[in-house]
C-alpha cells in the first residue's frame, strides 16, 4: 500500500490541521525546509517562539519563584562520557527495532504493536488490545527478540508502505546521538548529545547544596535541549529528534519520597490546569512496569488529537542516580542532614523525585487544546466561520494589537501614541494596513486575547474600543485604564491564582 492510498483518520485529519495552522501562522516550520525537511526535526517561526518562550517562563517561574526550595541551574549539552555510563543510557537506552525487507522502512516495534492494540480497541476488541500489548511486555522485559518478531507475524502487522510482514530479525539501537570531541580524529574522545537534562542536574548536585546552602528537602530545576535518535518519529513535534525538556529532580530524605511524590503529582497536574489545559484532557497513568530502582512513577497524559498520549513524567528513583554517580566518579554524593536524630543515619545519599515534561510536547498541547473553530450568525444573518487559538493571555505571543480604524484625520498618529504606552512591558504590535475585521481576525488566528482600535471619538473623549478574542464583545475603555487592565489580564498572576 503505498501512503498516497493511505485513509487519513479522524485524528490524523485533526493533527493536520494544527499542523497547517502551526506552519500558515508562523508557529512551527518543518527544519531546513527549503531542503525538504529533516525527518523529526523543526524550527519555531516568529510566532512560535513567543509562545515556546512564555511556557518555558510560565514553568520556570512556577518552580523557582513559587517553590521556597526549588532552584534552577542551566548544565552543559556536553558532559563527560562516563555520565552515560553511570546513568545507564549507554547500556540500555534502547530501543526494540525491526526493518522491513520489502520497503527498507525501520519501526520501533512497541510503535508498531501499540497501533495495532489501538486498532483492536478501535474494532470493539479492548480485550484483544490488552493481550497483544502484555505479550509484547513480557517479551521485552526478557529480551525475547525472536518472540517479538513472531507476535508481529502472527498478529499480522504490516509495514504501512509495503503492505508486507516480511520483517528482519529484531535489534537493540541505541537512542544517543554521538560526536567526537577533539580536532585529530584519532585522539579525540567520543561524546554524547545528552538524550536528557536531568544527568546535568544530578552532577551538580553537590555544588549547588554546598554553595546554596541548601538544605533537604529541595528541588533543582533545568530547561534544555535533548536529543534522542528517535527511529519511529511521528505525530509532529510530538516525538522530535532535537526537542527541550523542563525537568526539576526534588532531593528528600529516604523513606519520605512518596509524600513527594504525591505532592508533585498534585502540583503539576495543577500547573498544567492553570495555563488551562482542561481537566477532561488530562489523566494519571500509573506505570505497570517500573525500573528495578524506581518505586512509584506515572504519566500525565494528555488528549492530544491522537488520543491520550504522555505529557510530562512523575517519577521517584530512589538514590540510584546519585549512587552511579558516585560509584564512577569516587566522590560522594552523600548529605549530612542534621535534622535526623540518630547519628548513624544522619549521612545518606537523597532519594529523588523527579518532574519531568518535554517543551515542545506543552506546545503541542496548548497549541491542540487552543484551535477553535467556530461558526456563528453574523450582522447579515449569514453562518460565519471563525477560527481562534483560545490560549491563556499569559502564554499567547502576542498579547495586544493596536490599530487606527483608518489611515487619515490623526487616527494612526493616535494609535501610535497608544502603542507607545503598552509597547515596552506588553509584547504589542501596531498595524495600520488593512481593514480592521481582516486585522480582527488575523490576531484571532494566533491567538491575540486584546486588539485595542483607535477612533474618531478617541480624539474626542480619549476612549477606545477593547475587543476580546474569545467572545469578540467589545467594551470602551479610557486609555489611562488600558495598561493597567491589559498588564493584569496576562499577568503570570492569572496563572498563579488558578493554581
Ligand atoms: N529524565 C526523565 C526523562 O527524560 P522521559 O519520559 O524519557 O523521561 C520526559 O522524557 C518528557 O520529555 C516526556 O514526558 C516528554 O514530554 C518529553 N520527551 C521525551 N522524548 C521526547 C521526544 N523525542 N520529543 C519530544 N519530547 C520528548
Amino acid at each position: 500500500m503505498s501512503d498516497k492510498n493511505k485513509k487519513i483518520t479522524p485524528e490524523e485529519a485533526n493533527l493536520q490541521k494544527i499542523i497547517s495552522h502551526a506552519k500558515e501562522y508562523g508557529f512551527v516550520f518543518p527544519s531546513s525546509e527549503i531542503y525538504d525537511g529533516l525527518q523529526a526535526v523543526y524550527d519555531y517561526g516568529q510566532n512560535g517562539v513567543e509562545l515556546k518562550n512564555n511556557l518555558k517562563q510560565v514553568w520556570w517561574k512556577a518552580m523557582t519563584m513559587l517553590n521556597d526550595n526549588v532552584v534552577g541551574i542551566d548544565a552543559a549539552i556536553f558532559m563527560h562520557p562516563t555520565t552515560w555510563k553511570a546513568s545507564g543510557h549507554v547500556d540500555s537506552f534502547n530501543d526494540p527495532m525491526v526493518d522491513n525487507k520489502d520497503s527498507k522502512k525501520r519501526y520501533r516495534v512497541d510503535h508498531l504493536v501499540e497501533a495495532k492494540a489501538y486498532q483492536y480497541e478501535e474494532q470493539g476488541f479492548p480485550d484483544k488490545a490488552v493481550a497483544v500489548v502484555s505479550s509484547m511486555n513480557q517479551m521485552l522485559e526478557k529480551e525475547d527478540f525472536e518472540g517479538l518478531r513472531q507476535l508481529l507475524i502472527d498478529e499480522k502487522i504490516v509495514c504501512q508502505i509495503s503492505g508486507t510482514s516480511n520483517w528482519t530479525e529484531v535489534r537493540q539501537f541505541n537512542l544517543m546521538f554521538s560526536t567526537q570531541m577533539g580536532s585529530v580524529a584519532e585522539e579525540s574522545d567520543k561524546i554524547y548529545l545528552r538524550p536528557e537534562t536531568a544527568q546535568g542536574i544530578f552532577v551538580n548536585f553537590q555544588n549547588v547544596q554546598q554553595t546554596g546552602r541548601m538544605k533537604i528537602p529541595f528541588g533543582i530545576a533545568q530547561i534544555g535541549k535533548a536529543f534522542r535518535n528517535e527511529i519511529v518519529a511521528r505525530q509532529f513535534i510530538f516525538r522530535m529528534r532535537e526537542f527541550e525538556q523542563m525537568e526539576m529532580q526534588f532531593f528528600c530524605r529516604p523513606g519520605t519520597e512518596m509524600e513527594w511524590y504525591n505532592f508533585w503529582k498534585e502540583k503539576r497536574r495543577n500547573f498544567l490546569l492553570a495555563i488551562g489545559l482542561p481537566a477532561e484532557k488530562l489523566r494519571f497513568h500509573d506505570h505497570e512496569k517500573l525500573a528495578h530502582y524506581a518505586n512509584a512513577a506515572l504519566d500525565i497524559e494528555f488528549e492530544f488529537p491522537f488520543g491520550f498520549k504522555e505529557l510530562e513524567g512523575i517519577h521517584s528513583r530512589s538514590d540510584f542516580d546519585l549512587k552511579q554517580h558516585q560509584e564512577h566518579s569516587k566522590k560522594k554524593q552523600q548529605y549530612f542532614d542534621e535534622e535526623v536524630e540518630d547519628k548513624e543515619k544522619q549521612r545518606y545519599i537523597p532519594y529523588v523525585v523527579e518532574t519531568s515534561i518535554g517543551a515542545d510536547r506543552l506546545f503541542l498541547a496548548v497549541l491542540s487544546n487552543a484551535y477553535t473553530e467556530e461558526v456563528k450568525i453574523n450582522a447579515k444573518g449569514e453562518e460565519a466561520k471563525r477560527i481562534l487559538l483560545k490560549l491563556h493571555p499569559a502564554i499567547a505571543p502576542v498579547k495586544v494589537a493596536v490599530f487606527p480604524l483608518i489611515r487619515k484625520d490623526g487616527l494612526p498618529e493616535k494609535a501610535k501614541e497608544v502603542f507607545e504606552l503598552l509597547r515596552y512591558d506588553i509584547n504589542t504590535v501596531y498595524e495600520e494596513r488593512g481593514a480592521i475585521g481582516k486585522n480582527y481576525t488575523r490576531m484571532d488566528l494566533i491567538g491575540t486575547p486584546f486588539c485595542v482600535t483607535i477612533d474618531h471619538q478617541t480624539l474626542e473623549d480619549q476612549t477606545v474600543t477593547l475587543r476580546y478574542r474569545d467572545t469578540a464583545e467589545q467594551i470602551r475603555i479610557p486609555i489611562s485604564e488600558l495598561h493597567a487592565k491589559i498588564a493584569y489580564e496576562v499577568s503570570l498572576k492569572r496563572v498563579w491564582e488558578k493554581m
